[in-house]
């Protein structure tokens, strides 16, 4: 397929087709929402969580997310590439910021960047995007946030909150934001912002009203160990952790009673050669 681009993404949101995007935190993960046509892939900082056994997203560093960005962009032939600015690489100034996209871009491969926030993030968008940088929005719930919120807690509730989304959503396209992530919100205000809006929002948690939808790859396989604590809006397709212990348990049961491997996963020798050599 041809490669998605920044204006493949514009006609999809034009037409009224919802963007699909998926995140990925490595080369296979990648591979595999790129092989199954995702518009976009983005390398989230939950990898924090999902790739590096992290409590929450504010441990992990820019170097680790350069590192797993990169091996994203590898694998990815068709999707467009999105990369997470983590906690600490762009609040402080429009100018660390910027810095930090570039690295990104320039050792990260990745096409664009997220990060997280609304009107008070404009000036910092509006930085990025000049430089040539395409930059993803991501207000509602923000996980870097999660302190100052008091856990992760479905914003945009009453009408003061989903106000202010409002206003975060028209600060952010304004500035330039070439689209918006919109995460744990009531479904009907975040349709009717997104309705509101000339660029696509992409949900999480945020009804199908949104102009695509997104979900995090480990999440939505099912790739974890049972009794994990799943947001409500997660609909689990898959269970990898099934298919993987299964192929686990089964290997380790042929290790221990030597049924693997099997005479077709070795290699032949001539039997006059072996008789020489047991010799
Ligand atoms: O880090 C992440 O995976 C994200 C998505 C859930 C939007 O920010
Ligand atoms: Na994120």
């Amino acid at each position: 397929r041809k490669p998605v681009t920044i204006n493949t993404l514009q006609n999809l949101f034009r037409k009224g087709e919802p963007i699909t995007m998926m995140t990925a935190h490595d080369f296979p993960s990648a591979h595999v929402a790129d092989h199954a046509g995702m518009d976009i892939i983005l390398v989230g900082d939950s990898l924090a969580m999902v790739a590096l056994g992290m409590e929450d997203t504010s441990e992990v560093l820019l170097e680790e997310m350069l590192l797993h960005c990169r091996s994203v962009a590898r694998a990815t032939k068709g999707a467009f590439t999105v990369g997470d600015l983590p906690m600490g690489s762009y609040e402080i100034a429009p100018e660390q910021a910027l810095e930090s996209a570039i690295r990104v871009i320039k050792e990260g491969r990745v096409k664009a960047i997220k990060l997280e926030g609304g009107k008070e993030m404009a000036p910092t968008i509006s930085k990025i995007t000049t430089a040539g940088i395409p930059v993803l929005a991501h207000i509602g719930l923000t996980p870097q946030r999660q302190n100052s919120l008091g856990g992760f807690r479905v914003q945009g509730k009453n009408t003061a909150s989903a106000l202010k989304l409002l206003e975060d959503a028209f600060a952010v396209q304004e500035a330039g934001a070439f689209g918006m992530i919109i995460e744990a919100v009531p479904a009907e205000v975040a349709a009717l912002v997104t309705k509101k809006l000339s660029v696509p929002t992409i949900g999480i948690g945020a009804g199908n009203g949104c102009s695509g939808q997104v979900l995090v790859q480990v999440d939505m396989m099912g790739n974890f160990p049972p009794g994990r604590f799943l947001p409500k809006f997660v609909k689990q397709y898959g269970n990898i952790w099934a298919e993987a212990m299964r192929a686990m348990l089964e290997y380790k049961a042929e290790v221990k009673s030597r049924a693997y491997p099997a005479p077709e996963h070795t290699y032949p020798m001539p039997k006059e050669e072996f008789a020489e050599f047991e010799r």
